[in-house]
């Protein structure tokens, strides 16, 4: 069961679900882009869900233990809205915690309910940006920080044989990332990092979690370090962002001359 999976990183993991041999819900709030994907990945089936609704979480985990036992469920469905916290219109900052925290909190209560006596695996989708103080994602990044702090209580809650994993990539080439201004804080300190990551490295790293022991994971793991360093000292984020904004806008302004 993979959410938001109708493209970006959620398609890429559903792919590599049905490489394994999954019969793979896909589920996405654009329900007929969730059927074209199924149909075009060889998905068991694609459906209308907002993960911001808690009953249409049961509903999907019904039709999920339809196909067998349900072993996996990737809560990866989310908004990436940037901005300065006093800059984003009330409606924004409700739907980042709506889509965000709470269509992951449910899914995971879902998954918890639905798995049967041989346990299964959560991987929820969370952000290098929850690890720490990311100026231009404040409300973003504060979903992303309750999701990494839900997954670590509920790993350590969960019955034996269910583990639940945080997959934290730092900045991935989908159309959440391409729908960013450029010109904000947040394209820029995203951009100020090595690179940003692939669909396909990031689906692979989603998908390796399953089975391990490992809750919470970054990508690429040195930045995860990086960036939870930051939280012991805050009060010096203020002056590291300048120097990363410009990093980033370097980094920018070269891709833009390289079009790539
Ligand atoms: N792209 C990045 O840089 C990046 C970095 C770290 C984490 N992430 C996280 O990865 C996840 C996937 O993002 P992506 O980059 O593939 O973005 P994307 O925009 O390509 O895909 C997100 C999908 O979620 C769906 N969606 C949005 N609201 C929904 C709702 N209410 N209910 C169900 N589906 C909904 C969209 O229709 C879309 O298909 C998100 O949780 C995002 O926060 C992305």
């Amino acid at each position: 069961m993979v959410t938001g999976a109708a493209r970006g990183i959620g398609r890429g993991i559903a792919e590599r679900m049905v490489g394994r041999g999954y019969a793979v819900v896909v589920t996405d709030v654009d329900g007929e882009a969730a059927r074209r994907t199924a149909s075009e990945i060889g998905a068991a089936v694609g459906l209308e869900q907002d993960v911001r609704d808690a009953a249409g979480h049961r509903f999907v985990a019904t039709t999920a233990h339809d196909l067998g036992p349900l072993t996996a469920w990737f809560n990866n469905a989310g908004v990436g809205d940037d901005g300065r916290l006093a800059d984003l219109a009330d409606e924004q900052v409700r739907r980042l915690v709506e889509v965000n925290l709470l269509g992951c909190l449910w899914g995971m209560r879902a998954a918890l309910d639905a798995f049967g006596p041989g346990g299964g695996d959560v991987v929820n989708i969370g952000s290098l940006s929850g690890l720490g103080p990311v100026p231009g994602y404040s409300a973003y990044a504060a979903t992303k920080a309750a999701i990494v702090s839900a997954t670590m209580s509920v790993a350590a809650e969960a019955p034996r044989r269910v583990r639940v994993h945080a997959l934290c990539p730092d900045g991935v080439r989908t159309a959440l990332l391409e729908g960013q201004d450029p010109e904000g804080l947040g394209a820029q300190l995203v951009h100020s990092g090595s690179r940003i990551l692939t669909v396909d490295e990031t689906a692979d790293a989603a998908v390796a979690l399953l089975g391990t022991r490992r809750v919470v994971r970054s990508l690429p793991g040195w930045r995860g370090g990086l960036v939870r360093t930051s939280t012991l000292a805050p009060s010096v984020t203020r002056h590291g962002t300048r120097l990363f904004a410009a990093l980033g806008r370097r980094a920018i302004a070269r891709r833009t001359r390289g079009g790539g």
